[in-house]
Parts: C-alpha cells; sequence; structure tokens
C-alpha cells in the first residue's frame, strides 16, 4: 500500500484529480491518499493558502499528486505552485513532450523532454517599487542551482538513452545571469562526454521549435524560459490537455499535469485528465510501479484509438470526463481480466 498526498486544487482540479484517482484504483494500484486542501479552499479553512500540514504531509509520503491551483493575478496570495516548489526545493519541473495516438497536430513523432529549473530565477518573487511608477523584480541566477539542474538534465539523459541536452538562454543580453547558466551547464557538460552538449538562445529556440521540433531532445532552461517553452512544446502535441509534469528534489516529488485550473471550463464535465493521469504515471514510475505504469499508459493508447466518444472536446473528441474515465476503467479492467 502506497501512502500519497493528494491535493485536488480548484478549478477542474477537482474533477480531473478524482478521474486519475478512479483509474489508479481500476489499474489494481493499492493506495492510501492523505488528501489536503491548498489555495483559495485552505485560505477559507485556515487562513493560509498552503498549510503547513500539506508540506508535512508531502516530506512524510515523499510524493504528491496535485491538481491545478488558481493564483489571482496581480494582487492577492503568491503562487502556491512556486512556495511548494520553492519551500520543498522541488528543483528539477520535468515535463516530456511526446505525440500521442490518434491526437491530430502539425507534426507526429515529436518526443522531447523539457526539464526546466524550478527555484530561483524571475521566480523568485524579489519585487519592489522603487519610486512611485517604478518597480523592479530582481532575476537570481546561482551557480548551485545551475550547476545541480544542468547534472539533472545530464543523468536523466544517460539514464533514459537520450543523445543531446540543449541548453536554452539569453546570454547575449543577461551576459551576467544566462551567461552563468549557460557556463555551469558547459561545465557540467564535460563530465558526459557521450551525450552531445549545445546550446541556443531562447528566441531562436522557439522559431526552430515551430518549425522542426524533432531536432531536439532535451532542453534545459531557466524558470521562466521553461515555463513558456513547455507550454509551447505541449502545443506541439495537442495542447495543454495532453502533457505530464513533475517537481522533483531530494525532499519529495510533487507529480501535477502543466495545465492550469481552467476556470473556463471548470465544474462542466469537459476538463481532460489525460495530462493528470499522464503526470501519473510518472509518479507511478517513480515510486516502483512500472506495470502498473505500463498498463495505464498501453490502456491510454487503446482508449484514443477508440472513438471520439471516449475523448475530451480539447483533443478533438465528443466526449465528457466521464466518459474518458469510464473508458480507462473498462480496458483497464478487460486487460486485467484477459491476463487472469
Ligand atoms: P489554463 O491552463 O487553466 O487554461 C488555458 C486554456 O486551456 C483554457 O482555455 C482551458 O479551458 C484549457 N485547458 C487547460 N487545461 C485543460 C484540460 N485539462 N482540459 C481541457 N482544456 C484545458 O491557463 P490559464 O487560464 O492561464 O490559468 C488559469 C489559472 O490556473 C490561473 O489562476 C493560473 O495561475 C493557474 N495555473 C495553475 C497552474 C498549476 O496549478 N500548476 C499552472 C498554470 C496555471
Amino acid at each position: 500500500m502506497h501512502k500519497i498526498t493528494l491535493l485536488p486544487g480548484d478549478g477542474i482540479g477537482p474533477e480531473v484529480t478524482a478521474s486519475v484517482v478512479a483509474i489508479i484504483d481500476c489499474a489494481g494500484v493499492k493506495v492510501e491518499w492523505e488528501k489536503h486542501f491548498v489555495g483559495s479552499e485552505a485560505i477559507a479553512r485556515s487562513g493560509d493558502p498552503l498549510p503547513q500540514e500539506v508540506l508535512d504531509s508531502i516530506l512524510r509520503n515523499r510524493v504528491a499528486l496535485k491538481g491545478p491551483v488558481t493564483t489571482p493575478v496581480g494582487t492577492g496570495f503568491t503562487s502556491i505552485n512556486v512556495r511548494l516548489r520553492k519551500t520543498l526545493d522541488l528543483y528539477a519541473n520535468l515535463r516530456p513532450v511526446h505525440s500521442m495516438p490518434n491526437i491530430i497536430t502539425r507534426f507526429e513523432d515529436v518526443d522531447l523532454i523539457v526539464v526546466r529549473e524550478n527555484t530561483e530565477d524571475l521566480y523568485s518573487g524579489l519585487e519592489h517599487e522603487v519610486v512611485p511608477g517604478v518597480v523592479e523584480s530582481l532575476k537570481i541566477i546561482t551557480e548551485r542551482a545551475s550547476t545541480r539542474i544542468a547534472r539533472f538534465a545530464f543523468e536523466y539523459a544517460r539514464a533514459h538513452g537520450r543523445k543531446k541536452v540543449t541548453a536554452v538562454h539569453k546570454a547575449n543580453i543577461m551576459k551576467m545571469s544566462d551567461g552563468l547558466f549557460l557556463q555551469c551547464f558547459r561545465n557540467v557538460a564535460r563530465n558526459y562526454p557521450n551525450i552531445e552538449a549545445d546550446d541556443k538562445i531562447v528566441d531562436n529556440l522557439c522559431m526552430q521549435l515551430v518549425v522542426d521540433p524533432n531536432q531536439f531532445d532535451v532542453l534545459l532552461l531557466e524558470n521562466l524560459y521553461g515555463d513558456i517553452v513547455s507550454d509551447l512544446a505541449a502545443g506541439l502535441v495537442g495542447g495543454l490537455g495532453v502533457v505530464a509534469g513533475a517537481n522533483i528534489g531530494e525532499n519529495g516529488a510533487v507529480f501535477e499535469a502543466v495545465h492550469g485550473s481552467a476556470p473556463d471550463i471548470a465544474g462542466q464535465n469537459k476538463a481532460n485528465p489525460l495530462a493528470l493521469l499522464k503526470s501519473a504515471v510518472l509518479m507511478l514510475l517513480h515510486i516502483g510501479e512500472a506495470a502498473s505504469a505500463r498498463r495505464i499508459e498501453h490502456a491510454i493508447v487503446k482508449v484514443l484509438a477508440s472513438g471520439p466518444e471516449h475523448r475530451t472536446r480539447d483533443i478533438g473528441g465528443t466526449g465528457t470526463t466521464s466518459d474518458f474515465t469510464a473508458a480507462m476503467c473498462e480496458t483497464l479492467r478487460r486487460g486485467m481480466r484477459a491476463n487472469d
């Protein structure tokens, strides 16, 4: 029995997490979910959008599955996602971006890994008003964080048979900050002679990605560029509804979809649980449930091929969240009965 912290979040979060919890159960994985509220729901209950008990739960279980959480724009509480990653030092954000069968996009066979530094850069939250009408936002880049994320990217590449790591930067303009990030990357790359290491300026990378994504393998980015480029990469394979994410550190790992709380479709049974489900597949691999992860991956392929009524509208289907969940469970149960 695995003990896993469950943070349903808000907006479409509770719908997609309920779907994924049901599918994991149908796959036969025994999990005791420790459910906690974060964001506005937690403020209503305890006054804190990220209560200490949530952090304690993740530190204890060392693994969490998280739905999206709405962050107020301009005012209100700071992003609990950023706080969670910084407080638990979940320094590596991993986003595998793969083409999916029966999801029609401009490119076939996209197979990219986006590795994003998760704890510093312009997301350090260091902003202040210098004088009225002038604000300053500080970009923090350190040798320590840049070196460990570069090492993470190369270690990932080595463990998964990847051939190339491309560092993405704007060191032509931000010579010191992005210059340091790039220098750390080059220092680390020397220890991995069998993996090709190159770099691209971020604006050029964006253009190259939408023209020919298959020229890239593993992309390594600072926090802000990583945030933007991973959404761009998601667009290459069918959008935010299909791409998985994981935030990994020495203290634990939080698995979550790339997308947000999608307030425009919340509560309407329209949300696509696939991105969170694929994040859960990464989670199952992380906790040693490789066979169940594979079963779910095979079932996803079958369900996506089985007709538009089992897919949600964002990926060209006519079905609901519940239709997808039911089709996944039915496929998993049938597969398990066949193996009995
Ligand atoms: P969003 O990702 O919530 O939505 C963008 C568009 O994609 C919307 O049209 C939405 O309907 C669609 N979409 C997103 N996920 C979908 C899914 N699973 N199935 C079908 N369609 C889906 O981005 P937006 O609107 O910029 O952000 C909304 C809120 O989410 C904000 O408060 C933002 O701060 C928060 N957010 C939270 C994240 C997290 O908790 N990890 C990540 C990104 C945003």
